[in-house]
């Protein structure tokens, strides 16, 4: 594997709806205007060979939005997957959901389904749409099916380790991030794979999600080869 090039890069889409209404257009028309980018970077990682890409689509504390906004983001993301499905099986691209995915509503939970099952034996990118994704509630569910197991003694609780919570997170499958990208300005990580960016390189950008093209990307992917990985150990 190329150190220069980041195996996994997971992306905080940040700013459709500042991006809206700076033009005077609604919250939704934001987040339709954010498909393009996904298209684009999508495209633009798959030719600098970046093997895993994740995008936080959705978080569990979005819920807390309005039922319209909400609605027409399910709306969207229905179509959308819907729209590029075959795009994604020819270009070698596996989709797949990650998050508490049984909260979505039906037609978009049906959408990603079916694309998973088309794209799941593509080998080239794995796409991860975080959905109704929080942090702290996949490591709640990770402790909680640990607890279960000993409780049904099928699990040492001696043996338990990091592996082992690891090994029951809903993004069990994929490796560690080692660059995470955040648009849109606020240097947060908003409850966002906080096991999994344990040693990530952390890159900030104040371009709001709908306006983030090619150029953004590979200056971020610029910025990676910069930065020292020492991972604990001495320079
Ligand atoms: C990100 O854009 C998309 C989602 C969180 C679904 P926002 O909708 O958070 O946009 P801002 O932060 O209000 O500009
Ligand atoms: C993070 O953005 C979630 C997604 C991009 C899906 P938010 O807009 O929800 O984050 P906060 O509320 O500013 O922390
Ligand atoms: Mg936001």
């Amino acid at each position: 594997m190329d150190p220069n090039i980041p195996n996994h890069v997971a992306i905080i889409m940040d700013g459709n709806g500042r991006w809206a209404e700076s033009r005077g257009l609604s919250r939704s028309e934001g987040h339709k205007a954010g498909a393009e980018p996904v298209r684009t970077i999508l495209k633009a990682a798959h030719r600098e060979k970046i093997r895993y890409l994740t995008l936080y689509t959705f978080s569990t504390e979005n819920w807390n939005r309005s039922k319209e906004e909400v609605d027409n983001l399910f709306t969207l993301l229905a179509k959308y997957i819907d729209q590029e499905t075959m795009e994604l099986l020819t270009s070698g691209v596996r989709l797949q959901g990650t998050g508490d995915l049984e909260r979505l509503p039906a037609e978009a939970l049906t959408a990603l389904r079916q694309a998973e099952q088309i794209t799941s034996a593509n080998t080239d990118l794995v796409l991860t749409l975080a959905l109704s994704y929080g942090s702290r509630a996949e490591l709640g569910q990770a402790a909680r099916h640990i607890a279960l197991k000993v409780a049904d003694r099928q699990l040492d609780p001696a043996s338990v380790s990091e592996n082992t919570l690891a090994a029951e997170l809903w993004t069990c499958e994929l490796p560690d991030v080692d660059l995470l990208i955040r648009t849109g300005g606020e240097i947060r990580v908003s409850n966002f794979l906080l096991w999994q960016l344990a040693y990530a390189e952390l890159y900030f950008t104040d371009t709001l999600w709908p306006d983030f093209g090619e150029a953004d990307l590979i200056a971020a992917l610029k910025e990676f080869r910069t930065r020292k990985r020492r991972y604990g150990r001495a320079g």
